[in-house]
């Protein structure tokens, strides 16, 4: 059995690309879930999915480098769905594993497995269910860990996180709207291909 610090050995060996990527950084700047940053909650996401498929002894059908990579991309989306001044994110919880995806297919070439782990993570609130076990692991960490994080306590005395620096773009807004409908294109086409 794995031990904690070696799954988080694991996470940030197979999830360095990732987890060093500029854009990466605008996780830190927005909260997810309670006190938890969008950064901290795809960590613990990828731990604890690393946990489940040592613990069920998945090992022979699980891809360990698939599995962390959509575990810390499934929340890609690189915005604060909590500040909604224009209405655009109203329907977060269905539109953001599609918006994840634009991004990361932006900045990181993506196997069929993440792909559609990062797109089905919301399952069952979106009706498609995940086509690999990565997939399944990786809603379930989610869930866990959301719903761990959404009712600490520390919620109640969370600081103020500093704003994201200007150089690294929110994926809202209009110019860079533009570009995610684009990429919006991109995930349908690639949604397409992993049918
Ligand atoms: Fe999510
Ligand atoms: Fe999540």
């Amino acid at each position: 059995m794995l031990a904690r610090q070696r799954i988080h050995e694991i996470v940030h060996e197979y999830g360095r690309d990732v987890l060093e990527h500029e854009r990466m950084r605008i996780e830190k700047h927005c909260y997810q879930h309670g006190a938890v940053t969008t950064f901290e909650h795809s960590v613990r996401v990828a731990c604890l999915a690393v946990y489940f498929a040592d613990r069920l002894h998945l090992w022979r059908h699980v891809d360990l480098r698939s599995l962390v990579r959509a575990a810390l991309l499934h929340d890609y989306f690189l915005y604060d769905w909590h500040y909604d001044g224009d209405g655009s994110h109203k329907l977060h919880g269905f539109t953001h594993p599609r918006r994840a995806l634009t991004n990361a297919l932006h900045d990181f070439d993506l196997n069929p497995v993440e792909r559609d782990s990062i797109l089905r993570h919301m399952f069952p609130l979106t009706p498609v269910p995940p086509r690999y076990i990565e997939g399944y692991l990786v809603t379930m960490a989610d869930k866990i860990s959301a719903t761990r994080e959404t009712f600490s306590m520390a919620r109640f005395s969370k600081p103020q996180l500093d704003p994201v620096p200007a150089r690294l773009a929110l994926t809202d807004g209009s110019e860079s709207a533009q570009k995610t409908n684009d990429g919006d294109d991109e995930a349908e086409h690639q949604e397409e291909t992993i049918r």
